[in-house]
């Protein structure tokens, strides 16, 4: 089985898609997958889960700390020096997480290769470890400078006032501290006899290199933060001094991602290609779980980078929990208790609109806290921010919660998230439904008006057929559990819900087509083609939503919002699903990376693989091929796709192999793509891990 991704070749082109492309993560922290020498300019970072910070009135995104594996060779850069490489290749390793670079220079004496192996370990979340190995084929004199980068990449920064340096007892230490207190800490063990000079971070030497011997150089690092301890330079210079050695920290780290893999490996006989996508978006999957924490979820780019400011959006219920479900249920709990324990937070944000219950931020970082801006998009042509409504109106992220934690509740059988405060948070999404709906004055309709759904082209629009559907389940889900569990609910508050339940407007398939309406009036809007739309583009990076976007009047939508309807609510009829498909997919941009996975999974319930299987590979690969969507009008939005690794976990599982979960079993309705002979996986249900093998009949 393939487990290895490589890129020959120096293109500077492809720095920012090989970040992400070669990442390599732990849940704490995310190492882009940049050479040793890049700084800023190369987008390297060592990204960092769950601590955030704001400079001034900029965005607030979280911390990346300084980079403890800095390395450069002078006259050997890739950037500097392209001019000097003979060859270079950049790969990852997903059966253990590591990050191989091989680059060969010529220098006035010889040829110098450089190697450098490093990875974040999964056995102890704090540490990173690195081995760069030199070899020259003549006798070279070449000057060395390594240690803790003081540059940090920031998108809304710089968020440190200063970074103090330091070395004690041969460990560097690097302080980095922000305008309100928060302080992370990098601490570096690296091992060298020839002597050096000590100066901001860097340690400088001059290497003598006997031709054809390997010099190697060890880093052992760790990050700490205020947000872990009172003392993270303490914890940080006590885990590199006690670490094992680099090989020993190798081991561990193999059989920490043995026993993941374990839980997790896909094999697909027959699809070599469609077998590394799935492994290698659920590589990534593993890469960011937070097993560390109790309570932290999942940013909608990873730990990629401080795109969309490391929030946390519907992605993660959505999109993600079922991988974690099926493969490392303990981190599907901790998604869920961070949104129990930032219930504060949501409640506070529909108190700021005047309404009831918990309106969860649409980007929510620590705390609950909204990340999202009211002008998330910078227009093109005056670089003036847009007034955007994500935050103000994607209400349907409140029912994504909801809809995380039953599905927790049934796939478990564990009622513990429940009565840990679960509950709590169903009913008070049911209120925050309630406070928005409108009645009818001449009828008994209610309506939920002035939304935005999946499909962010269209802002403000009534009853979209999404956001009504996953309203209601809502507020049936608070009818059936509140009643169980110690919550506040008053009986005529349920009886209330029920009510309005029943009542909520829901866009019924047409009669005729079996078309639903993405919402009132979508049938109006002007009926024109993705091309044609695109081809009324000013600029490549402009804004297809707003007020005045190019898809804005038109039925051209972002993503999946009625096919999502129907495969995440289901109860449709196969007609319905195959109407709304053959409608709307053509009408759909996949102008977000969470689309195609949706259009997969209603392929297959129509028993359609063969359109889903490019759907399928197009969530897979979404980070193998690169590129995609890089820029919302003039704001970056870059980095690994989550949501689309975990909604190709999703197709697979419930798409191609069409597993049903029935009580403590499951059953399965294959239809699995051409060439696929034999697929087998393991998935936790309900407690015990079950194995799936599915295999097609000889034809
Ligand atoms: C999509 C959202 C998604 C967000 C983060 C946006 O482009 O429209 O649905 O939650 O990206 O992935």
């Amino acid at each position: 089985m393939q487990t290895v991704i490589e890129k020959k070749g120096y293109d500077p082109a492809q720095n920012a898609d090989n970040g992400n492309r070669f990442l390599t993560g732990n849940g704490y922290m995310g190492v882009r997958g940049t050479p040793c020498e890049f700084g800023p300019e190369g987008m390297a970072a060592v990204n960092l889960a769950g601590i955030y910070h704001q400079k001034g009135d900029a965005w607030r995104e979280p911390l990346n700390a300084p980079n403890p594996l800095y390395f450069e060779a002078e006259g050997a850069s890739l950037a500097a020096d392209a001019g000097n490489i003979l060859s270079h290749a950049l790969s990852l390793d997903i059966a253990d997480g590591t990050f191989h670079r091989e680059t060969a220079f010529s220098l006035p004496g010889g040829v110098l290769h450089i190697a450098q192996e490093r990875f974040c370990s999964m056995a102890q979340v704090h540490l990173l470890a690195q081995r760069v190995t030199l070899r020259a084929s003549g006798s070279l004199s070449v000057s060395l400078r390594a240690g803790i980068d003081s540059r940090v990449w920031d998108i809304h920064g710089p968020h440190y006032d200063r970074i103090d340096f330091a070395r004690e007892d041969g460990v560097i230490v690097a302080d980095a501290v922000t305008d309100d207190g928060k302080t992370v800490c990098a601490a570096l063990r690296l091992c060298t006899d020839e002597p050096c000079a000590f100066s901001g971070g860097l340690l400088s030497l001059t290497a003598g290199l006997r031709g054809g011997e390997v010099y190697a150089y060890e880093f052992i690092a760790a990050i700490y933060t205020s947000a872990d301890c009172a003392d993270p330079r303490g914890a940080a210079l006590r885990a590199v001094q006690e670490s094992p050695g680099y090989d020993a920290l190798l081991a561990q780290q193999r059989s920490a991602w043995n026993s993941l893999w374990d839980d997790a490996r896909v094999i697909i006989d027959g699809d070599p290609r469609a077998e590394f996508a799935v492994n290698y978006s659920l590589y990534h999957l593993m890469s960011i779980a937070p097993r560390h924490a109790r309570d932290l979820s999942v940013p909608a780019r990873g730990l990629s980078g401080q795109t969309y400011k490391g929030a946390i959006f519907w992605d993660t219920e959505m999109f993600m929990l079922d991988f974690y479900l099926g493969a490392m249920p303990q981190v599907a709990a901790s998604t869920l208790r961070y949104r129990i324990a930032t219930l504060p937070g949501a409640k506070k944000k529909a108190a700021e609109y005047g309404l009831s219950g918990a309106f969860y931020a649409w980007e929510s970082q620590e705390g609950g806290r909204e990340g999202c801006s009211d002008y998330n998009v910078t227009d093109v042509f005056t670089g003036r921010p847009m007034r955007t409504f994500f935050r103000d109106k994607q209400i349907h992220i409140s029912a994504a919660v909801v809809y995380g934690l039953k599905k927790y509740f049934e796939r478990t059988g564990d009622d513990g998230l429940m009565r840990e405060g679960g509950a709590q948070v169903i009913l008070e999404c049911a209120r925050f439904y309630m406070s928005l709906m409108t009645k009818r004055i001449l009828s008994d309709t209610y309506d939920l008006c002035d939304v935005v759904g999946p499909d962010e082209y269209h802002e403000r629009v009534c009853n979209n057929a999404y956001t009504n559907e996953m309203a209601r389940m809502t507020l049936r889900t608070a009818c059936s559990l509140c009643p169980q569990y110690a919550t506040d609910a008053h009986p005529d508050e349920l009886a209330a819900f029920a009510d309005a339940a029943g009542h909520l407007k829901r866009q019924q398939p047409d009669p005729q087509t079996g078309v639903i309406e993405q919402f009132d009036g979508y049938f109006a809007l002007e009926d024109a083609s993705v091309d044609a739309v695109r081809a009324r583009l000013k600029d490549p990076r402009e804004y297809w939503g707003g007020a005045y976007g190019v898809a804005a009047h038109t039925q051209v939508i972002k993503q999946a919002d009625v096919i999502a309807l129907l495969y995440m609510l289901g109860g449709y009829d196969r007609s319905v699903t195959e109407a709304n498909y053959d409608y709307y997919e053509p009408r759909t941009e996949h102008g977000s990376s969470l689309s195609a996975c949706m259009y997969a999974l209603c392929a297959c319930m129509i028993g359609r693989p063969e359109e889903a299987y490019p759907l399928f590979l197009k969530s897979a690969e979404a980070d193998i091929q690169g590129g995609g969507k890089q820029w919302a009008g003039l704001v970056y939005i870059g980095g690994t796709h989550p949501a689309a690794a975990g909604g190709a976990y999703m197709v697979l599982l419930f798409g191609f192999l069409g597993l049903r979960f029935e009580g403590d079993g499951f059953s399965l309705h294959p239809c699995l793509p051409k060439g696929w002979t034999r697929v087998s996986m393991n998935v936790w249900h309900r407690g015990t891990r079950r194995r799936i093998v599915c295999e097609a009949l000889p034809s």
